[in-house]
């Protein structure tokens, strides 16, 4: 698990500058820690199973992205979008919006799709443009509180490292960042968290208009990343000045979602099952078993995150550290209930669980019930 210079820990990227966006998308997958029986643990030399303990802690943390069902339909959407914009530059290309409630795993999915699509551009087409600079196809912001637009164009200098990126006018900034795109030969541009742009007032249009040049000028797919974006006004067609400045926007973008696990039909609960068994392949503790998520856990773990993706990572990664480090070795509702989850989850928990506690809803599908009875 060490790092040298040259491969920075993954731990520590913040992925707004090109080097650690390549260094996470050519990072090899990480190896998942054997799995010991308890008597195996205990043999263990105090210092090897710390270590142990250490790698494991590494790898509940960072135990996706599963191919959900969610996730691989935003691929295929993407690879349509993306694919079907590598037409030549003078034609205005799609732009794409992912618009969905927090912590469903928009950003892990738009990631994973970034890294995919970095590794096949660099792959066919070498780490060099046919003019000699680097090949960056795809270039990724994460926006922060109340971005402005200058700190939009100065964050896509960040990304490039370009040199100017503290001084000039937000349309200088804008020009050079133009450029950065055009010599690294730029695919894919990602805005994470658009939702932090500051739009209020009279700056929605200005907002709007800056986005418009980018997908204008700019030859890239532009990926809006955020939530509540069509609140925003950015797809609205409509009469005001505002909305029709907007609305040239919305016509060429593509609005995606993403979906919480649901348990109201069979295929629903089907997928939510399919989930809970691949998160059991991956834990790694010396007393768990099949079923230990899929059949035992199905309707708690429904109930606390809800379906939302993002709060049963949480609670899987907490139970985990957890187990490791009392020594109960498996997860279970007894130290389940010892974890804390995000309030949100907490709040649509209580009534949740009064139904599937009354038996009037299940998160399991029929013929896993039928298996157990
Ligand atoms: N496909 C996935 N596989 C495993 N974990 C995921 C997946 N999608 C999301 N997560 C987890 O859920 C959490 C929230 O996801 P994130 O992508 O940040 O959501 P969003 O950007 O929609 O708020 C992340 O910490 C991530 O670990
Ligand atoms: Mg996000």
């Amino acid at each position: 698990m060490s790092s040298t210079a040259d491969t920075p820990d993954p731990g520590n990227l913040a992925l707004s500058r090109k080097e650690d966006f390549r260094a996470f998308a050519d990072a090899p997958r990480r190896d998942r820690p054997e799995p010991l029986t308890s008597a195996e643990l205990s043999a263990l030399h105090p210092s090897a199973r710390a270590a142990y303990h250490r790698r494991r802690r590494v790898w509940h943390a960072n135990l996706g992205p599963v191919r959900t069902p969610q996730l691989a339909a935003l691929h295929e959407d993407l690879w349509d979008i993306v694919d079907s914009n590598l037409q030549d530059g003078d034609k205005a290309k799609g732009a794409v919006a992912v618009d969905a409630f927090p912590g469903l795993g928009k950003t892990t999915a738009v990631l994973a799709f970034a890294r995919d699509f970095h590794r096949r551009e660099t792959g066919e087409q070498g780490a060099l443009t046919s003019k000699g600079h680097e090949r960056w196809p795809v270039c990724r912001i994460g926006l922060t509180g109340n971005t402005g637009m200058k700190d939009l164009n100065r964050s896509l200098l960040e990304f490039f490292g370009h040199p100017g990126r503290d001084r000039g006018t937000t349309a200088q900034l804008g020009k050079r960042a133009l450029d950065c795109v055009l010599s690294c030969e730029t695919r894919l541009l990602i805005l994470d968290d658009l939702h932090f742009l500051r739009w209020h007032h009279s700056s929605g249009i200005e907002v709007s208009n800056h986005l418009k040049w980018i997908a204008n000028e700019f030859p890239v797919t532009l990926l809006m990343v955020g939530v509540h974006l069509a609140d925003k006004g950015l797809f609205t067609e409509g009469g005001t000045a505002q909305e029709t400045v907007m609305a040239q926007t919305g016509r060429r973008t593509t609005r995606l979602d993403m979906r919480p696990f649901t348990i109201g039909s069979e295929t629903g609960r089907r997928e939510w099952r399919q989930l809970l068994l691949a998160l059991e392949q991956r834990i790694v503790l010396t007393d768990a078993y099949p079923g230990m998520l899929a059949d035992d856990l199905s309707d708690y773990l429904f109930a606390r995150s809800t379906g939302h993706i993002g709060s049963l990572m949480t609670l899987i990664n907490r139970g985990c550290q957890r187990a490791i480090r009392t020594g109960t070795e498996r997860l279970d509702r007894d130290l389940l209930e010892t974890v804390k989850n995000d309030e949100a989850a907490e709040q649509a928990r209580q009534e949740l669980q009064a139904a599937l506690e009354r038996g009037r809803r299940t998160s399991r599908p029929r013929q896993a019930r039928r298996k157990a009875a």
